[in-house]
Order: structure tokens, then C-alpha cells, then sequence
């Protein structure tokens, strides 16, 4: 079928794909969009993958540049499998929010980009997403609740923010803010939590070129249940770091508090740096569950990316870096 085709070369093996692995290449999509009606298939194929149906008005630029430098060690997990086990608790506290995720408008959607800068600005996603090029690169993800995933995320490199906002001397940290909209999140309606989410990272973290800003992964725009039309990824560090669909960044003197450190701050911190020696409070960090294979295998310590990131933590051990 003219619409439909297999995954690049480099993502999931052919033998952890499952039948239905074969996915929509959104540039086909919208082609096929305006030569005729998809196939019942492909419609089907669309929506068990976690996507909605209308049109992106980014699609055209997936997929991105593959940049080679981030690779992995192990099988990417099938997207099947990534978009269906998710944490977004503005969609309900189970892994299973994909469906609801779907309510979630991406458009318009404007990121107010402020603080401590020397030209705050408020930008459209599509504008955004036009100004920096764009790049695929594949991550390790670990939960805090120690279960992982590999994704090919594409996006831009954090840096890219502060080289847009040009932060203040005073500046410190970079504040991120989910947005807030009971009535499109359900889950906000919850009193048990601080909304909206909020994360932070220092502007060194930042600038560091592992920390990468996501509007894409498995070759297309980013689906709702993993956080459109913009979130963070930072693979050397728990999950819960990771925001989703992000509205507000703010450069702050004062460290940001996240949702789960105002929670509960003696099982949550602000650095969240993987280490398999320091265990949660409730649970051991030695071993993460891989979740398309089941199987356990040992955390390493920043999640494997003790060579890009240790050197920001020289000197720290004063502090609670891995919680
Ligand atoms: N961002 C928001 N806004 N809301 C959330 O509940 N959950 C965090 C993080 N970002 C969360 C969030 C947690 S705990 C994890 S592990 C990751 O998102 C999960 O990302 P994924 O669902 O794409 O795997």
C-alpha cells in the first residue's frame, strides 16, 4: 500500500516488530490525505499507535535528520508498546491514559518563553518547531518506578532555548510549566496534586547536549500520551524530569520545585540522576524491568551517560543528586 511503509533501517529489529508494526509516514499521510480517503487499515493502524487523525501542521518535517551520535546499546522498544504504557496524570494515574491523552488540543498552542531574559517571547509551536532544525536521536528512558524504554525522539537540543532567550546573569535555572486546563486534563480536577506540572534544570544541565527538547519520535510529530507538542528529554536522569506538553518556560534565580519533590520531597529531589546504588525509599534502583522484553537488567549509573553528564556534578556531594 501506497501509504503505508516499514521503519527506517535503523529503528526497531524486524523481530521485535509486531504484525501490526508498520506505520504511517506522516509526509504519506497528508499526500494520501489529499488524493482520496486512507484505508480502513491505516486509519486503524493510526489509532492504535496512539495518534490522532488530524493533520499536524509540522508532518512535513519527519522524519528528521537521524543524528548518529546518540545510538544505543540495545532494541528500540516498539512504538506500540511506548505509546500505550505511559505516565500523564493529567490523563488519569494508570499507564493506560493513551486514549484519554487523545482530548488533549495541540493547536494553537503558544510557549511563553520568560523570566530573567533579555528577550522574552511568546511563540507559536509551528513557529518554533520552523526556527531550529530538527533531529532524530535514539534515548534510553528510565522511570523512577524502574521500568525503561528506548524511543527515537526528535527535536532540537535544549541549548537552542537559551541561544532564543539569552537568560540574564542572575539567571540560574530553567523553570518548565505544563499547561493547565481542567476541563481538557480531567486528572487536574485532583486535589492530591499541585497542578500545573512543573520541572526545572539548572542552565548548565541545559546547555548540555545531551538535554533535548521533543516535538517528534518514531518519525513523526510527537504523540499526546507522550507529551505534545512539546516536552523535555533527559536520559541521564529519572523520567519524572522528562515534562510534557509544555507551555511556559521561565528562567529563574531560585530552584524550581517539581509536582513530585511539593509532593513528596523525601522520595523525590530536584537532580533525579539515575544511580542503581541509591535506592528509593521503597524500592531498590539496582535493576530496571525493559518493557517491550520483560526482562530485568542492571541500571548503570546516569542511565549509561556517565561520560556526557558526570562532569556537571564535580564537586556537588553535598548534595542529593540521585534522588
Ligand atoms: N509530564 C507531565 N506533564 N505529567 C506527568 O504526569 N510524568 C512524568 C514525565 N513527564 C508526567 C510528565 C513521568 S513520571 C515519566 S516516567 C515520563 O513523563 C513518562 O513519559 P512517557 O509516558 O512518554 O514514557
Amino acid at each position: 500500500m501506497a501509504n503505508i511503509h516499514r521503519r527506517p533501517s535503523w529503528a526497531i529489529a524486524d523481530t521485535l516488530a509486531t504484525p501490526e508494526a508498520v506505520f504511517l509516514n506522516r509526509r504519506t499521510l497528508m499526500r494520501s490525505m489529499g488524493l482520496g480517503a486512507l484505508s480502513a487499515g491505516a486509519m486503524v493502524a493510526g489509532i492504535r499507535s496512539g495518534r490522532a487523525q488530524d493533520a499536524d501542521p509540522t508532518a512535513d518535517l519527519y522524519p528528521a535528520r537521524r543524528n548518529e551520535a546518540y545510538t544505543l546499546d540495545r532494541d528500540l522498544t516498539p512504538e506500540d508498546i511506548n505509546a500505550n504504557y505511559n505516565n500523564f496524570y493529567e490523563y488519569g494515574t494508570q499507564k493506560e491514559i493513551a486514549e484519554a491523552a487523545q482530548a488533549l488540543r495541540t493547536r494553537p498552542w503558544e510557549i511563553a518563553i520568560g523570566g530573567l531574559v533579555e528577550t522574552p517571547i511568546t511563540i507559536g509551536i509551528d513557529d518554533l518547531v520552523r526556527r531550529i532544525p530538527l533531529e532524530t536521536r535514539l534515548y534510553r528512558h528510565r522511570c523512577v518506578e524502574a521500568w525503561s524504554m528506548t524511543i527515537p525522539w526528535s527535536g532540537f537540543p535544549m541549548k537552542a532555548l537559551l541561544d532564543i532567550a539569552r537568560p540574564q546573569a542572575s539567571a540560574k535555572f530553567l523553570r518548565f510549566e505544563t499547561f493547565l486546563d481542567p476541563e481538557m486534563a480531567p486528572g487536574q480536577n485532583s486535589f492530591l496534586y499541585p497542578w500545573p506540572y512543573i520541572e526545572g534544570v539548572t542552565i548548565a544541565e541545559a546547555a548540555n547536549d545531551l538535554a533535548f527538547m521533543v516535538t517528534g519520535a518514531y518519525d513523526k510529530p510527537v504523540a499526546r500520551q507522550h507529551g505534545a507538542p512539546l516536552r523535555v528529554a533527559l536520559p541521564w536522569k529519572y523520567g519524572f524530569k522528562s515534562i510534557k506538553s509544555i507551555r511556559k518556560i521561565d528562567f529563574v534565580e531560585e530552584r524550581p520545585v517539581g509536582l513530585w519533590e511539593a509532593i513528596q520531597p523525601s522520595e523525590y529531589g530536584f537532580w533525579a540522576n539515575v544511580n542503581p546504588d541509591v535506592p528509593h525509599p521503597r524500592w531498590s534502583q539496582a535493576t530496571e524491568r525493559v518493557l517491550h522484553t520483560g526482562e530485568r537488567v542492571p541500571t548503570q549509573i546516569y542511565n549509561g551517560y556517565g561520560e556526557q553528564v558526570a562532569g556537571l556534578y564535580a564537586g556537588m556531594d553535598d548534595q542529593l543528586l540521585y534522588m
